[in-house]
């Protein structure tokens, strides 16, 4: 089965983190998010990949090369101005006419910012197995009213095995949600819908071609997923993803010296210092060439690369992108700072805080951003 990946996205509720970084190269344990997502289509047979992208694609046409060293024949789509999931689609489908390809085939489609386990052999069996035009991962969630939902017919069932969709209710406002059935980005196309989206405007298939298919009687298919999945769109869902999948003993444990006192699943990237009398406490995540001084104190963080947390500085519940400064004697909880963003020495960096690229954090505001 052939893929097409989302990722022309702006990433906006991930800022401050992607306005130098785009979304799919966020690393996850140390490794761009984009490249988890890759290797799990690999892992379940998928060999070619398009990814479409509109305009930063060019960082991430860099770091992914041909996709040979992920074992993937990788093309990339441009969009010349976002389009849309929809639009999206249908252009990567309008290139592959183009160049010859065959047509016959379902598809599978993902959005480029999740992370997830889901099955997609056993969702392509069901989809063939109920003739489906199109099949829907659903997972379910504790609060939908940020998730496009899915109602169910049956209601009630559990659609493993696959169940038809009767509507989808996008974002409903919370407490009126008519199902807890997230749509999960992953859904397989039959190509034959190629031919009824339109590649030259912006449209979103959450909110045009399902609805139209599932108001027209269509079978669309929800599959449900009960294994984990993520959607890494916010700093909060970005944090947890890194230390839940540290928890669940997804990495291995780095190196520390031998004065420095690590606890807990922790990941340290290579290059990285942990001086005698730092303590680092799990679950955390550090990256290259990083740097934690006597007495600094980093627990429930991520640290991309070239961070310094000088001496007796506190970091938890935060994330640190590349080349970041803690100050001596800081203390940063619950925040999220920029691409080479400074907390001066003896700072308190109150829960909340974003810090921009370069800024420079001050009490009462930030300097320089
Ligand atoms: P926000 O701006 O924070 O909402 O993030 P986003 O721009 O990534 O949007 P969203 O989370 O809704 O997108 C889900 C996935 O679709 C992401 O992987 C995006 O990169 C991708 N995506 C969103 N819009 C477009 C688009 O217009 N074109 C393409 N090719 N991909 C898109």
């Amino acid at each position: 089965m052939r893929a097409i990946v989302l990722v022309g996205g702006e990433g906006t509720r991930l800022r401050p983190l992607t306005w130098r970084t785009p979304k799919p190269l966020v690393p996850v344990l140390n490794r761009p998010l984009i490249e988890h997502l890759l290797l799990h289509l690999h892992r379940h047979g998928v060999r070619r990949v398009t990814l479409a992208m509109s305009g930063r694609g060019e960082a991430i046409r860099r770091v992914l090369g041909d996709g040979s060293a992920l074992g993937l024949g990788l093309d990339f789509a441009y969009e010349q101005r976002p389009l849309g999931s929809g639009g999206a689609i249908a252009h990567v489908g309008r290139i592959w006419r183009e160049q010859g390809e065959p047509a016959g085939e379902p598809f599978v489609v993902l959005n480029g910012d999740i992370l997830t386990d889901l099955d997609l052999g056993a969702m392509a069996r069901a989809h063939r197995a109920r003739r489906a035009e199109i099949s829907i991962g659903l997972v379910r969630v504790d609060d939908p009213s940020a998730f496009g939902v899915a109602v169910l017919s049956g209601a009630g069932g559990r659609p493993e095995e696959g169940a038809l969709i009767e509507r989808f209710v996008e974002k409903p406002p919370p407490g009126s949600a008519p199902s807890r059935w997230a749509n999960a980005g992953v859904w397989i196309f039959e190509p034959g819908l190629l031919d009824e989206m339109d590649p030259d405007r912006f449209h979103r298939v959450e909110e045009e071609l399902f609805p139209s298919l599932a108001a027209a009687g269509r079978v669309l298919l929800g599959v449900a997923h009960e294994g984990s999945w993520r959607d890494v769109g916010t700093p909060a869902a970005y944090l947890e993803a890194n230390l839940e999948l540290l928890r669940s003993g997804a990495s291995e444990k780095g190196e520390l010296n031998a004065g420095a006192e690590g606890r807990g699943p922790v990941l340290v990237g290579a290059g990285s210092r942990v001086d005698d009398g730092a303590c680092l406490e799990g679950p955390a995540v550090v990256g290259e060439r990083c740097w934690l001084a006597p007495g600094a104190r980093v627990s429930r963080s991520v640290l991309w690369e070239e961070v310094r947390v000088a001496e007796g500085a506190s970091v938890s519940g935060s994330v640190l992108a590349s080349g970041s400064v803690v100050g001596a004697g800081a203390c940063v909880r619950g925040a999220v700072l920029a691409h080479g963003a400074r907390v001066p020495p003896g700072a308190r960096v109150p829960e909340g805080t974003s810090l921009a690229p370069g800024a420079t954090f001050a009490a009462g505001g930030e300097d320089g951003a």
